[in-house]
């Protein structure tokens, strides 16, 4: 479990019994910030990102939670899926607590953690209006390169 500076909360690993939480989470989250993770106003998590999450298979899924306190409710929902090219990463910090720091130790933890495993790259995909979040995610794991289409940006991030 780790801590981050000066908040009183916690960060851990997800595990089998977090689905409640997690979907909690989702519903406190606005309709903005759900558009933003999934590039669709999802009420309920994509079925089979869920069970990934709670599969604690940190090879195939690693998906870290950030908590009120030691065990409150979950604010913060952070993910590296792997796969033959790239681990996709993916956040999602519940709005009353963004822009606090927490997706910062969210995704350096999850960059730690991957590096440990021996993951080679990892990328991001974003909207093209949230295209400055590639260049915050580049102040944590240096960007080798992005990519922009009309309906997302992609950033490229080698961990080796
Ligand atoms: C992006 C997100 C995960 C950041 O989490 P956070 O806890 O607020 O992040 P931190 O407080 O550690 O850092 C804030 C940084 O995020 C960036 N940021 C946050 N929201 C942003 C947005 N909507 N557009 C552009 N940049 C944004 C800022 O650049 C800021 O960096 P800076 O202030 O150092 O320049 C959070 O805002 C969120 O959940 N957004 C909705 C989902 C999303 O966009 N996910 C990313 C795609 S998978």
């Amino acid at each position: 479990m780790t801590a981050v500076i000066g908040l009183d909360i916690s960060i851990a690993p997800a595990g089998p019994d977090d689905g409640p939480a997690i979907d909690a989470l989702l519903a406190r989250c606005s309709v903005q910030t759900r558009y933003h993770r999934f590039f669709s106003p999802v009420r309920y998590l994509p079925l089979e990102y869920r069970a990934g999450v709670l599969a604690g298979d940190p090879a195939r899924h690693d998906a870290l939670l950030a908590r009120e306190g030691a065990d409150g409710p979950v604010i913060g929902l952070a993910s590296l899926v792997s796969g033959p090219g790239p681990a996709e990463l993916g956040i999602l910090i519940q709005d009353d607590w963004q822009r606090r720091g927490i997706g910062t130790a969210l995704v350096a933890e999850l960059v730690e953690r991957a590096r440990q495993r021996g993951e080679r790259c990892l990328q991001a995909t974003v909207l093209p209006s949230s295209v400055r979040l590639l260049g915050w995610l580049s102040r944590i794991v240096p960007m080798q390169s992005s990519q922009l289409s009309g309906e997302s940006a992609t950033g490229l991030f080698p961990l080796v």
